[in-house]
């Protein structure tokens, strides 16, 4: 088993990588899809407490403004914010729940979701799938393009995009600024979309690993790799999920409602997996749909 220096848990959820429009992402964010809204007040806030600084939500989750009040409230309780965080130590990010043809319309929807978000703006904007066709992709993505410009949004990307949706970008001559910053797609040792992110490469356009834990959907099975592994480096399954998707170099929205998991899937920065075992998990590729795959759509 290869060592490495010990990282926190705080540290852990601290920790940003850069982007390739040099802006800076946390590396692990909590996940807050199927979380109901009447949890979400009191999960976000457990998760501030344990150290999360980044959250994930989307127009779709209906969850997006009760979890920027929570976000709010807890930076503004001295009680609570005892390290004194600003709005700019959190990251939010949200999401398009359709791409419009209406250029109007998209710019209305984004403005909205700003607005419920309580927040001022938000970090990271993306279209939450291809879906709607070409047009439609392009007229929604102007209106993201534009809201960033104008502040409302630091950073626009995409979600579920497969590499002909990636390609249009490039095809529709858009300067490399305007591209997405990242794409959001399923990705754990059991769907490890090597076309995709190899795609996401070339542009440089960082990559999201949505369903990190596969939704759990391989977990304690018997004889299995992935727990012989667990078992090996002395954690759990999910936290060796995790740590291939941080050694990978994505960001990891790993998703729990419960203080315990969350505190698990953030404490990960005690151990490494060596490149043999990160080799072995790559070998687990079954490409695994935990919930939808729009990659392919028209
Ligand atoms: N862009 C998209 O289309 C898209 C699609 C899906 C997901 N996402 C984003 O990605 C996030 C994560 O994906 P996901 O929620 O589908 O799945 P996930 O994070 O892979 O798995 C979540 C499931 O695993 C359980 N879990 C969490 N930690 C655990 C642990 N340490 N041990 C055992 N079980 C554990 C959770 O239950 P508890 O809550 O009870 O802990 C929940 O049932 C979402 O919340 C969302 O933000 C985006």
């Amino acid at each position: 088993m290869s060592t490495k220096k010990s990282t926190t848990t705080t540290e852990m959820l601290t920790q940003k990588i850069k982007l390739p429009n040099s802006l800076q992402i946390p590396q692990i964010h909590l996940g807050l899809y199927e979380v109901p809204p009447s949890q979400t007040s009191s999960v976000v806030r457990t998760a501030l407490g344990v150290g999360y600084r980044a959250f994930d939500t989307a127009q779709w989750y209906s969850n997006e403004a009760e979890a920027g009040r929570a976000i709010s409230s807890f930076l503004s309780s001295p009680s609570l914010n005892r390290d004194g965080l600003a709005r700019s130590d959190i990251f939010y990010t949200t999401k398009l729940r359709h791409n419009y043809e209406s250029y109007d319309a998209a710019r209305e929807s984004i403005a909205r979701s700003v607005e419920a978000s309580g927040l001022g703006y938000v970090d990271l904007f993306l279209l939450h799938s291809p879906l709607g066709g070409r047009k439609a992709r392009e007229a929604s993505w102007r209106a993201l393009c534009d809201a960033v410009s104008e502040g409302k949004v630091r950073m626009a990307g995409v979600s579920n995009f497969g590499v002909a949706h990636l390609r249009e970008f490039s095809e529709r001559g858009l300067e490399r600024e305007k591209w997405p910053a990242v794409n959001q797609i399923e990705c754990h040792p059991f769907n490890t979309q090597t076309e995709i992110r190899k795609v996401c490469e070339e542009m440089g356009i960082a990559v999201q690993a949505y369903a990190p834990l596969a939704r759990g959907m391989r977990f304690n099975a018997r004889g299995s790799k992935l727990g012989g592994l667990a078992k090996k480096y002395g954690c759990s399954e999910a936290q060796i999920l995790v740590r291939w998707g941080l050694q990978k170099g994505f960001v990891v929205l790993p998703k729990s409602t419960n203080e315990g998991r969350m505190k698990e899937n953030a404490d990960v920065g005690w151990f490494e997996i060596s490149e043999e075992d990160v080799e072995v998990l790559d070998g687990l590729n079954e490409g695994l749909v935990t919930d939808w795959d729009p990659t392919d759509a028209p």
